[in-house]
């Protein structure tokens, strides 16, 4: 496959297209981002990798973060797991509050804010130091020990949390947060305020694309079986009420961050990811879906 070529091209037609979303906002940090940024990266499962653009600057990967702490929550635990949060497509924003209160503080999946609050509750009960732990978990499935949260992302979004409180306290009602609200809510936002670059990401995503084993040391994390299961919640939830649009118009696993980035999977052959900060009104990357839309048409193959 002439991925390099297929790569320029989607360059080219993007630079010709208008940026018509908006840079995340709500999260005061995020909206000093160049609205122009546009990086792409393929990591194929024969090592050979592909790209342009700023695919060596780190962004704020944000919800994309939900991704790694599921894997490692399932790394860690059985189960009983899924019966604090579901494994269904929400068809509702990624903030909502609404589905919670007649669901009984169940979340639909573990991708929205509310089921990744949940994963973010297991974790600090399961693990001696949450926040080290789970940088230390991004630090072996992309051999870089270079990566952190950025401080500043965190400042900001703190002080805007209130929703995201809002959701941990209407959950805590019903018995299904059982630590301290502040501390999952701070383990929440460290791990969305992560940052990595396309490259660093294609990388860590490689494991969901290469049965649960990193390709640079071959070394298995998690085991096929849960990484299918990871798969088919980024397949059916990776993108909030916009899920099926993904779907319908790239036809790979994946997921999407506030921070414009967005990495997919094709299992057995490649990870993908792109950064292009504007957003649509779903909040996912308008030239990220873009793009991956054309590189399963240019490439004539999907999962589908
Ligand atoms: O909780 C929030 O609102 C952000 N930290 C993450 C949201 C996000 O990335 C949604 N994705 N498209």
């Amino acid at each position: 496959m002439q991925y390099q070529q297929i790569l320029n091209t989607i360059e080219t037609e993007i630079l010709a297209l208008k940026n018509t979303g908006n840079v995340a906002s709500y999260i005061p940090e995020l909206a000093k981002v160049d609205a122009n940024k546009l990086g792409m990266h393929l990591y194929c499962n024969d090592a050979s990798h592909y790209g342009f653009g700023n695919e060596d600057e780190r962004f704020s990967i944000q919800s994309i973060s939900k991704v790694f702490s599921l894997t490692l929550a399932m790394s860690l635990l059985d189960d009983t797991l899924f019966e604090r949060v579901d494994v269904e497509p929400s068809g509702d924003p990624f903030n909502s509050l609404i589905q919670l209160e007649y669901e009984n503080g169940i979340p639909r999946n573990p991708l929205i804010n509310a089921g990744a609050l949940v994963i973010a509750d297991t974790l600090i009960s399961t693990l001696e130091n949450p926040k080290k732990d789970f940088l230390d978990f991004i630090h072996k499935i992309t051999n870089n020990t270079t990566i952190k949260s950025n401080q500043k992302v965190f400042d900001s979004e703190k002080r805007y949390s209130h929703r995201n409180a809002s959701l941990l306290n209407l959950m805590k009602s019903f018995g299904n947060i059982k630590n301290d609200i502040e501390t999952v809510l701070d383990l929440y936002i460290f791990q969305c305020a992560i940052e990595m670059s396309c490259s660093e990401l294609a990388t860590a995503f490689m494991i969901y694309a290469n049965a649960g084993k990193t390709l640079f040391n071959d070394t298995q994390l998690i085991s096929p079986i849960k990484i299918k299961r990871i798969n088919a919640i980024m397949q059916t939830c990776g993108f909030y009420d916009e899920a099926g649009e993904f779907s319908f118009r790239v036809g790979l696993p994946g997921k999407s961050g506030v921070g414009g980035g967005i990495a997919a999977i094709h299992p057995g052959q490649y990870a993908v990811t792109v950064w292009s900060p504007p957003l649509n009104p779903k909040g996912n990357s308008e030239h990220g879906m873009y793009a991956l839309e054309r590189l399963t048409t240019l490439t004539g193959y999907s999962i589908f």
